[in-house]
């Protein structure tokens, strides 16, 4: 008994070595983690539990026959965050880079169709050279196994993806269909095909970093949702993360303990507003003004940062946040922040997350390079995705809400619950010089009679109250209330109950 004991013990040894001392030695040179090693860090401690840890990949072709690690280059299993339930693969890079055999992807598939089942998220800590060449179409095989069941889970459990290492082919079209992509910045990399491919084919130069590294990603492409310094630090924030997510779409999100007032005032904002309704300001201090402890995790920081995402809580109750941001092109929409937008509008209504917006938009942002790049199919999806979202909708419109973007920002005529309005709102179909340049036309040369008719329509237009005498805006609230009056409206949201009509699915323009 006790020699079969100790066998186990041996062979778990051998198992958590994965390719070796010299490889694990490598990995830490780096600056990167283990597999195990970010598990650890991920996980409560001591609540990871490993499934086939012993499952060797079947391939002999190329004297693989000779060479088998013990689980295969990726590490399942399930634990804790905060005491909830996560399920997570890591890959190893040790073990033949990573690389995803037929039995490395059954390991995936296993802990994604246990994570379906009982109604918890997939986080998958990648790092990997893509399909194991050597065991060519079953690799091919294993990874549109993994494809499909992150199309299943797609809505039903968060799926995050962690970027740790190189990441080429099939390891980054997984990603990409999971809910978030975070990477950690100068060691780890996505791209389809590499640089030694990339100047072969199309006599590109570029570096591995500029190709696809967590600058091009976050800045430039999109793909990923935010990047990190290290491995530490990017999985204490996904444990940030987990916090504000229910486990599936049959829960809501997590409550947690709250130490801040919901009735806080703050006087502040009664001048948040410049008196200048060209200049900016920060849209960020409004949300973390409103949020509870100021706590705001911001989802694709980097990128469109003409609008922001990201997720509070109001009495500790996770809120999706979206917010056109003065600071960046005055706030106003374009392709860019509508896809970025409408993309987590449509995360927070699959789980349940009730939507805040803030508003002060002066419009869809002109010109050729927006209209080739095809900004009414792109706008069309934020409008798309307010329009469908179900859960409670809660808008305040701090200054500009112009012409089709105020349509579009959670107005009343999307659906939205409660719509509040500061008193410095401005709601019309346009600013009052475009207006008057194209009602008055003829006037044009009397600069006199301009000013007067531009007054006229500021008058009329410039404020909340036409709006609100038609019920568009329930009500016209202090700023300084504003996080009261948020929290009690979401408050009040709680039993909201509404259904879409029966479809197979919606056909949004992608
Ligand atoms: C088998 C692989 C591998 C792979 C790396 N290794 N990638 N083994 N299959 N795909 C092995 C190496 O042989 C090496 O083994 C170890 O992993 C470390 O690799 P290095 O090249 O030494 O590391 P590094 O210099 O850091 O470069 C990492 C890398 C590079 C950028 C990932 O290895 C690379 O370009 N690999 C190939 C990437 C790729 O083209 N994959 C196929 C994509 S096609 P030893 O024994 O020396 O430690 C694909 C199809 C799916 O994925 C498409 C679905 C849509």
């Amino acid at each position: 008994m006790k020699d079969i004991l100790a066998e186990l013990e041996t062979r778990r040894a051998e198992a958590r070595l994965g390719g070796g001392r010299t490889r694990i030695e490598a990995q830490h040179a780096k600056g990167k983690l283990t597999a195990r090693e970010r598990i650890e860090l991920l996980l409560d401690e001591g609540s990871f539990e490993e499934f086939d840890m012993f499952v060797a990949h079947r391939c002999t072709d190329f004297g693989m026959g000779e060479v088998k690690y013990p689980g295969d280059g990726v590490v399942t299993g399930w634990g804790t965050v905060n005491g909830r339930q996560v399920y997570v693969f890591s890959q190893d890079f040790t073990v033949f880079g990573g690389s995803l055999s037929e039995t490395h992807a059954q390991k995936i598939c296993k802990i994604m169709d246990m994570a379906m089942r009982n109604g918890a998220p997939v986080i998958g800590l990648n790092d990997s050279g893509g399909a194991r060449i050597q065991e060519g179409v079953a690799s091919l095989a294993g990874y549109a196994d993994v494809f499909q069941r992150n199309i299943m889970a797609s809505g039903v459990v968060p799926q995050i993806s962690v970027i740790m290492g190189p990441c080429a082919g099939g390891a980054v079209y997984s990603p990409a269909m999971t809910d978030f992509i975070f990477m950690v910045r100068d060691s780890s990399y996505m791209f389809v095909t590499g640089p030694d491919v990339v100047k072969t084919v199309t006599n590109e130069i570029v570096t591995a970093e500029e190709l696809g590294g967590a600058k091009t990603h976050t800045t430039k492409s999109s793909v990923a949702d935010g990047a990190f310094e290290n491995d530490v630090e990017a999985l204490a924030e996904i444990r940030r993360l987990v916090d504000f997510l229910p486990l599936s779409n049959r829960e809501k999100p997590p409550v947690r303990p709250f130490f801040d007032d919901p009735a806080r005032v703050e006087d502040s904002l009664d001048s948040l507003v410049p008196e200048n309704p060209n200049q900016p300001y920060d849209m960020h201090e409004l949300i973390r003004k409103v949020a509870d402890e100021g706590d705001f995790f911001e989802i694709q920081k980097d990128y469109a940062r003409n609008i922001l995402t990201g997720f509070i809580r109001l009495e500790g109750q996770t809120v999706g946040v979206v917010a056109n941001q003065p600071m960046v092109l005055a706030g106003c929409l374009d392709i860019d922040s509508s896809r970025k937008a409408a993309r987590f509008v449509r995360f927070c209504d699959c789980f349940s997350i009730p939507i805040l917006t803030f508003v002060d938009v002066p419009g869809f942002l002109p010109g050729t390079g927006q209209e080739y790049g095809g900004v009414i199919k792109h706008g069309a999806k934020l409008l798309f995705a307010y329009g469908e979202a179900t859960v409670p909708k809660v808008t305040v419109i701090t200054r500009k809400a112009y012409g089709g973007a105020y349509d579009v920002m959670a107005s009343k005529h999307l659906r939205g619950d409660i719509n509040y309005a500061w008193p410095t709102a401005e709601i019309a179909v346009m600013g009052a010089k475009g207006a008057v340049e194209i009602l008055y036309r003829s006037e044009l040369g009397d600069r006199e009679k301009i000013a007067g008719r531009t007054k006229d329509y500021e008058d009329r237009f410039a404020n909340p109250f036409v709006a609100a005498e038609k019920g568009f805006i329930d009500e016209v609230i202090m700023p300084h209330s504003t996080r009261r009056r948020v929290a009690r409206a979401f408050a009040a949201l709680r039993g909201k109950v509404l259904e879409n009509p029966w479809k197979k699915h919606d056909n949004i323009p992608l």
